[in-house]
């Protein structure tokens, strides 16, 4: 079964820092709803919603979304920790849980672009960057 999503370019893989993070408005909420890490020269992309209480947005400020030494994800709500790769939750009080993983692309050009199911992509506002197209996944 396949679900319909929108490819939405977020940012140019150059301009990630490694390690890095940052979120993204892609549904113009007046909020991060995305975000992307980029480390050992990969890239991952997760909704920017704690699994452990209502969704939560994570990052304690614009974009800081990762520990102290870059290797985990964290909520600074109350300090969940993920694994970059897979978004499972190793520490804290979601233990086992998972942030909701979104696939990702770059082009031959260094735009990375996420497939954003359409559930969660009906409600967007442009930003400096975005591009979409639909796509079938
Ligand atoms: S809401 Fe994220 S750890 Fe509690």
């Amino acid at each position: 079964m396949s679900v319909a999503a929108l490819s939405i370019r977020l940012a140019r893989f150059d301009e990630l820092d490694d390690p890095g993070s940052r979120g993204f408005d892609h549904a113009g909420q007046g909020r991060d709803t995305l975000l992307l890490v980029r480390r050992n020269g990969e890239v991952f992309a997760y909704l920017d919603a704690c699994p452990h209480y209502g969704n939560t947005p994570m990052a304690w400020r614009k974009d800081a979304y990762l520990n102290g030494d870059g290797t985990r994800i964290v909520c600074h709500a109350h300090g969940a920790q993920f694994d970059i790769a897979t978004g499972e939750c190793l520490v804290g009080p979601c233990m086992g849980q998972r942030l909701m993983r979104l696939d990702t692309t770059v082009s031959e050009d260094g735009d990375v672009s996420v497939f954003v199911p359409l559930a969660f992509a009906s409600r967007r506002g442009g930003s400096e960057g975005e591009g979409e197209d639909e796509d079938e996944t």
